[in-house]
This record gives structure tokens, C-alpha cells and sequence, in this order.
């Protein structure tokens, strides 16, 4: 397997207060990565920087092995693709005109939209089923419907990397493993790298290839599901009891609160 992001010491302030500290994290090609941790543990913000939407100190981000600060803008947004956490779009855009969008890292400035761009959008919408509502106002759909057409946006991007920050949180159960499902099959049919920071832990328990627990802007753990969700860990970090028992039906681990 190959490495596809590296992280090296990487540490971030918000003005005086350190937020992230002494990050190492060697990410692989091709697998289903979580982050989890509590409310305000960085997050968000290593998402951000992985991303290049905040500024990172040079030598500490890699993308295909080179510095992040050596890549063009337009050439990084052809490798890595973000499934913000909210998305507000209040103009009165249609579904086809945001995946579009996905589109604008291979347009020049006065360049004209062809029909490899039109095909690639058309069929980003038909992968994540919102080919019916592609003439629909974004501002008319449901929480579910427009996550799935900012996935479909991602996805006319082409990249081989894409970061969701809490893609499913204001779904109801029924979307959540929707959601996670697509994202899921984006990752295993096409290979492309997930970097998805999730609260469920059963959800982060069951599609990750690995997770990454954040506390305090440092990792916590980073490992195999199974490794770094446990009774323990679970009580360190967001201070609950809870049991590990076998899902009755899946046969795999499940959390349960006591
Ligand atoms: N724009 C900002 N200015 C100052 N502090 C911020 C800003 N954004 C986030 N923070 C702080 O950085 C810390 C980490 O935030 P974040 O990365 O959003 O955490 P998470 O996504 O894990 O909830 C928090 O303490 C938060 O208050
Ligand atoms: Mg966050």
C-alpha cells in the first residue's frame, strides 16, 4: 500500500492557543479513515489543514509525498475534495449547478464548461442517486438529499483524497448509515482515501480501517477500530462507562453506554 497523506510534528495555534500539538500521522492509499474525539479536540481543525484552508508550517503536510506548501492551489483541489460540515447555500442554485462546481479545479478562468465536464457530473449525480433532482433548487432539498449532492460535488472533483467533517451529524438515523454507506462504496469501488471525522462510534467502530482519537489536540490513539475503541479509552476520553459487547446479528463489536 502506498502513503497518501503524512503528517510530520504538525502543531496549530489559534492565535496564543495551541490547539494541535506534535502530530504524526502516516495515511495509506485507498482505506476508510475516522476521526473521532470530543467537541473542541482539533478535529476540525486538522481537517482544515489537511485541506490547505488553513495554514500549515512547511514540512509538517504531505500529499503523494510532496510538501503541501509546494502545491498549486488549483492542483491540490485536484487531489483532495471536502464534504464541509454545514453547508449553506442560500442562492437559489440548482443541484446541477453546485456538482458543477466540483468541476471548477479543471476550468480555466474564461474557460468554457465541455462535455467530459457534463459526463463526469451527470454521472457523479447517478453514483450518489440525486440524478432526479438535478434540476431542483438546492434551497428546496432535505438534510439528506443535500449531503448527497455535496458528496456529488466532491466527486465531479476526481480527487483521490476526500475529508467529510461530520457529514451525517444533523441526519436522522436512517441517513446516517445512508450516507456512510455511499461514502463507504465511494471508498471501496473507487479507492479514493476517506478522512471522515464522525461522533457515532458505532459507525466509526464499523466502516473505519483505521481511527484516529483526538484529545486535547494530540492523538490519543491510532489504530485498528478495535484497538482504539475500547471500555478504556472510551472512559479517558469523553469520561462514560460503556461496555464492548458483539453485535447479536453482525457478529461485530458494538458500544453500549451503561
Ligand atoms: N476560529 C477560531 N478561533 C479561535 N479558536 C478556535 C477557532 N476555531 C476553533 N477554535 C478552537 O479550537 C479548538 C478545536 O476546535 P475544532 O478543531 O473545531 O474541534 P472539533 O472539531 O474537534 O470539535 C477548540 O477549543 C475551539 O474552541
Ligand atoms: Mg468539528
Amino acid at each position: 500500500m502506498s502513503r497518501i497523506i503524512k503528517t510530520n510534528n504538525l502543531q496549530f495555534n489559534y492565535g496564543d492557543k495551541n490547539i494541535l500539538k506534535d502530530l504524526s500521522i502516516d495515511m495509506e492509499k485507498g482505506l476508510f479513515y475516522s476521526i473521532i474525539g470530543p467537541n473542541g479536540s482539533g478535529k476540525t481543525t486538522l481537517l482544515k489543514l489537511l485541506a490547505n484552508i488553513l495554514p500549515s508550517t512547511k514540512k509538517t503536510i504531505y500529499i503523494d509525498n510532496e510538501d503541501i506548501h509546494n502545491i498549486t492551489k488549483r492542483n491540490i483541489a485536484k487531489k483532495l475534495s471536502v464534504v464541509p460540515q454545514i453547508t449553506n447555500i442560500n442562492y437559489e442554485f440548482t443541484v446541477l449547478d453546485i456538482v458543477m462546481m466540483g468541476r471548477s479545479p479543471y476550468i480555466s478562468r474564461f474557460g468554457k464548461i465541455d462535455n467530459k465536464d457534463t459526463d463526469i457530473v451527470m454521472k457523479a449525480m447517478e453514483e450518489t442517486g440525486v440524478i432526479h433532482l438535478k434540476d431542483n433548487k438546492v434551497t428546496n432539498l432535505s438534510g439528506g438529499e443535500l449531503q448527497r449532492v455535496v458528496i456529488a460535488r466532491a466527486l465531479a472533483q476526481e480527487t483521490e483524497i476526500m475529508l467529510l467533517d461530520e457529514p451525517i451529524s444533523h441526519l436522522d438515523i436512517g441517513y446516517q448509515y445512508e450516507i456512510t454507506e455511499l461514502v463507504y462504496k465511494l471508498c471501496r469501488d473507487k479507492g479514493i482515501t476517506i478522512i471522515n471525522i464522525v461522533h457515532d462510534l458505532n459507525i466509526a467502530m464499523r466502516y473505519s480501517d483505521k481511527i484516529l482519537m483526538l484529545k486535547d489536540g494530540k492523538i490519543y490513539r491510532y489504530g485498528q477500530p478495535l484497538d482504539v475503541i475500547t471500555k478504556n479509552t472510551i472512559k479517558d476520553v469523553y469520561a462514560i462507562d460503556v461496555e464492548i459487547i458483539n453485535h447479536p446479528v453482525l457478529h461485530n463489536q458494538k458500544v453500549i453506554v451503561k
